[in-house]
């Protein structure tokens, strides 16, 4: 028998048991006549002691031992001389009689401890080490639980989890695709799926009616904190609902997984909901994080035509009031400044206007307007004595833009965007459309399948960029969690949709003649949403990367380092799929 107990279980209870753990070799104090092991698994860490009466063979073993070693150790339960209040089983040791290695272990090329002393690149090449530290072990655990619980959840309403496949064609979600080059029919590929959206729309022309499935997708874009070339998403389809139908499934669902995974609570109080449109000009963003305040407030009116051109040429003026602010320093402010400068942000300065407690008004734009003038702007903001208010001026989106990322900067050096708070919200309201200057063609906000508001779709003839969709978003303190939409079932509707995103008829045929001929079948009318499942983890653990979430992520050029991957492949495996690699200069 290799154990009797875990590592993590036993207590003063237990004293005077017989008993064997199994587990990896942490620390080894060697005090010469005595000496104490830490035996560590997945549920925690138990001490193993040795001394003068213990049996010769256990302290020869001991000597050898080395980190990481895995053992078998079979003692008495014995109360410790020393307890440790900080650990699970701080209050007993284990007086060993019998010690057997069972795997050595070559020195590990990091601690295997809370705070590993790896460097991240080392710890990616050796995730499987990695993986041993309880920060990662805890994570893996909260994960499993999040999933149980939707799983639960969702089972309870009558979904019914059905799997879709990954060898596909095109997604058209607007990211790039990975490909796959298909054997058997040369030259072509199959896509993996960005998401399994045509497919779960396709159940529901089956009839199935409620649809889930906890699933990866994949999509080939520039990767980020919270992005993964192959990600989790916790699928949802429902047939003959509305859109209040399903906020009102997955606002329970979102609630039901955050007080049985994580015991926060949120009242009677259903959540917030924004329009798209006023989360944009009062957070300048389409996820605000709504655990602070400090929103935007248009000057363009006020601030006009006084004679200051970067201000008088700008199609949009505005700012915010950073709350009891006024202290800051030069210094502060310019780090403020420089840090809207950066290019991914693309600010060109920052105005600011100091309020002192004493009530004088300084600003760094003295010189073209009066301090009457700053004070009916700061009364219009809410601003008071006290309070420093920053005003950026621009092209309009690229102002909110800027407006949206000092708040948030802001935010977080003010620490107002506390890890263990949560506010929820859902964005609705989206538009349906989005303009591209530069290819001169409207996109699908969305996705192609996603349908117009019924009282905008007049508009779809007469002013396309201003329809408003049945779309949503589930947004957590600034993170997109989730999105979906109502969908259109209506084929005429869908052909008119293709044509608006610029397909014609044969092409719009060629690529999703499948649905649209499922849809001539009887379509019910359905709608649902996906949870970005590993963004939902990283926020539950409250830590911004999703990486941690994931046992074997990616790094941020998309490589898994610890099985070098992607490499190339042998030149009969290429023979094999009609593949020649042009190698670029
Ligand atoms: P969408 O594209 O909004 O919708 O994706 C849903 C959610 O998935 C998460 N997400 C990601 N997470 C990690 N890495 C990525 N690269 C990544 N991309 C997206 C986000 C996002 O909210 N088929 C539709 C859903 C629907 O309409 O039902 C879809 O995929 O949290």
């Amino acid at each position: 028998m290799y154990r009797t107990h875990t590592c993590g279980e036993l207590r003063a209870a237990d004293i005077n048991t017989e008993v064997t753990l199994a587990g990896w070799v942490g620390k080894v104090r060697n005090l010469g006549a005595m000496a104490f092991i830490d035996l560590r698994d997945r549920y925690g860490v138990t001490q193993l002691a040795v001394n003068e009466n213990s049996p010769a063979a256990v302290r020869e073993i001991v000597d050898t031992l080395g980190r990481e070693f895995v053992i078998r150790a079979t003692g008495t339960v014995v109360e410790r001389s020393a307890k440790n209040p900080k650990m699970a089983t701080g209050e007993i040791e284990i007086a060993l009689t019998e010690l057997k290695v069972l795997s050595r272990a070559d020195t590990p090329p990091f601690t295997i401890e809370e705070n590993s002393d790896g460097g991240d690149d080392l710890r990616m090449k050796y995730r499987y080490l990695d993986l041993r530290r309880g920060p990662l072990q805890r994570n893996m655990m909260l994960r499993h639980r999040m999933a149980q619980s939707a799983r639960g959840f969702l089972d309870r309403e009558g979904f019914l989890e059905i799997e879709t496949p990954f060898l596909i064609s095109s997604t058209p979600e607007g990211a790039r695709d990975f490909v796959v080059p298909s054997r058997m029919s040369a030259g072509q590929f199959y896509a993996l799926p960005q998401s399994p959206q045509t497919f779960k729309q396709l159940l529901m022309v089956a009839g199935y009616d409620r649809y889930f499935q906890i699933v990866r997708c994949f999509r080939d874009e520039d990767l980020r904190a919270d992005r993964q070339p192959e990600f989790t998403q916790i699928d949802c389809e429902m047939s003959f609902v509305d859109q209040e139908d399903v906020l009102e499934t997955f606002e329970r669902m979102a609630r039901f997984m955050f007080s049985e995974t994580i015991g926060v609570e949120f009242g009677t109080e259903p959540f917030r909901r924004m329009s798209w449109a006023e989360a944009m000009a009062r957070y300048g963003n389409d996820k605000p994080d709504l655990r602070f305040g400090m929103e935007i407030n248009e000057l363009t009116a006020q601030a006009k035509g006084h004679g200051f051109g970067v201000f008088d040429d700008a199609e949009y003026i505005g700012g915010i009031v950073a709350t009891g602010c006024a202290g800051f320093t030069r210094k502060q402010i310019d780090e403020l400044t420089e840090y809207v400068k950066r290019p991914q942000i693309g600010a060109k300065g920052l105005v600011w206007i100091r309020l002192d407690e004493g009530g004088e008004i300084k600003s760094s734009v003295d010189k073209f307007y009066t301090p009457e003038v700053l004070r009916e702007w700061a009364v219009a903001m809410g601003a008071q004595n006290g309070d420093l208010i920053f005003v950026v001026s621009g092209e309009r989106r690229r102002s909110l833009t800027v407006l949206s990322e000092l708040r948030l900067e802001l935010g977080s050096r003010l620490g107002l965007r506390d890890k263990s708070r949560f506010a929820p919200l859902w964005v609705v309201d989206f538009p349906l459309l989005e303009w591209d200057d530069e290819t001169a063609r409207f996109y699908a906000m969305h996705h192609p399948f996603t349908s117009p508001k019924p009282e905008d779709i007049p508009l779809l003839e007469s002013d396309p960029g201003a329809v408003r969709a049945n779309a949503y978003d589930f947004v957590v303190n600034g993170v997109e969690v989730g999105g979906g939409s109502i969908r259109i079932f209506e084929p005429d509707l869908q052909a008119r949709m293709f044509e608006l995103l610029g397909f014609t008829p044969e092409s719009a045929q060629e690529q999703f003649g499948f649905l649209m001929n499922a849809f001539r079948f009887g379509a019910p009318p359905h709608g649902g949403i996906a949870f970005g499942f590993d963004r939902f983890c990283s926020l539950f653990g409250g830590a911004d990367s999703i990486r941690d979430y994931i046992a074997f992520p990616k790094n941020n050029s998309g490589r898994d380092v610890m099985i070098d991957a992607p490499s190339s492949i042998a030149p009969e495996q290429l023979e094999e799929l009609n593949l020649r690699i042009v190698r670029p200069e």
